[in-house]
């Protein structure tokens, strides 16, 4: 695994948009795998910037995002398509077509879950893809030991802690969704690179668990050291407990 240790989130967020640039200016039907959550808004900010300014194009550029909340309306402010379609797709030129957001709306999740695999693989796989990490190590909505280090895309069932850390941003704590689609470890394993965002000392005891522990379904993100292209950009703070 690649580490970068940068000053702080203003730097991560640089050093990680300069990177998505490089590869959507030499591939412009890159297909990126995006994620949602505070850390990777400042790189959708300067990404946004660098169109604005006309140096990168999106008009061919295909996504995908990791998770969604399930069952969940994609109208609903607290979706990630939502939020995705908020605070980046409307910033760009992008066909709103060519981005793909697990659909929480679905009657038949397992067959959408089959058909969500497929059309990333349809589309030769991610090119680049973003991830936070969460406090507990956590990558997307696969959880510790929750369902191992093997899955594709599934429905999983959210751990309470993280009902309890999300539910305050729903209007009450009984419409916060108790399920999720996301994509699984073995999924992510296939993208062709890899970048992990980590910013704050929050984070710096899962940092020291992906990189100091051993590879366990207890720690999901310990497993991409295992993946041939991964760069980690991590600023000092989380950096703190190496
Ligand atoms: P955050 O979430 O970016 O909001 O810290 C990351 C995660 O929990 O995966």
């Amino acid at each position: 695994m690649k580490i970068i240790v940068v000053k702080n989130y203003e730097e991560m967020s640089n050093r990680a948009a300069e990177i998505f640039a490089e590869t959507i200016n030499a591939k412009p039907d890159a297909v990126l795998g995006l994620a949602t959550g505070e850390t990777p808004l400042g790189m959708y900010n300067n990404l946004a910037k660098k169109y604005e300014y006309g140096e990168i194009d999106f008009s061919r550029i295909r996504t995908v995002n990791l998770d969604e909340y399930y069952p969940i309306d994609p109208e609903n402010n607290q979706s990630y398509r939502y939020f995705m379609n908020r605070n980046f797709f409307s910033k760009l030129n992008i066909n709103l077509k060519n981005t793909f957001v697990p659909d929480g709306s679905t009657k038949k999740p397992d067959a959408f879950c089959l058909e969500y695999e497929s059309i990333i693989d349809s589309f030769g796989g991610i090119d680049i893809q973003i991830l936070g990490i969460g406090r507990n190590g956590h990558i997307g909505f696969n959880e510790p030991s929750a369902e191992g280090l093997h899955a594709l895309t599934h429905v999983t069932e959210l751990t309470p802690s993280t009902i309890e850390a999300n539910s305050r941003f729903f209007a009450s704590p009984d419409l916060m969704p108790k399920h999720a689609i996301t994509m699984g470890i073995k999924s992510v394993f296939k993208a062709k690179k890899i970048i992990i965002l980590a910013s704050g000392v929050t984070k710096a005891d899962a940092i020291r668990e992906m990189l100091r522990g051993k590879i366990s379904a207890m720690c999901p993100a310990s497993v991409l050291s295992l993946h041939q292209d991964v760069t980690l950009i991590c600023d000092k703070d989380a950096y703190s407990k190496i």
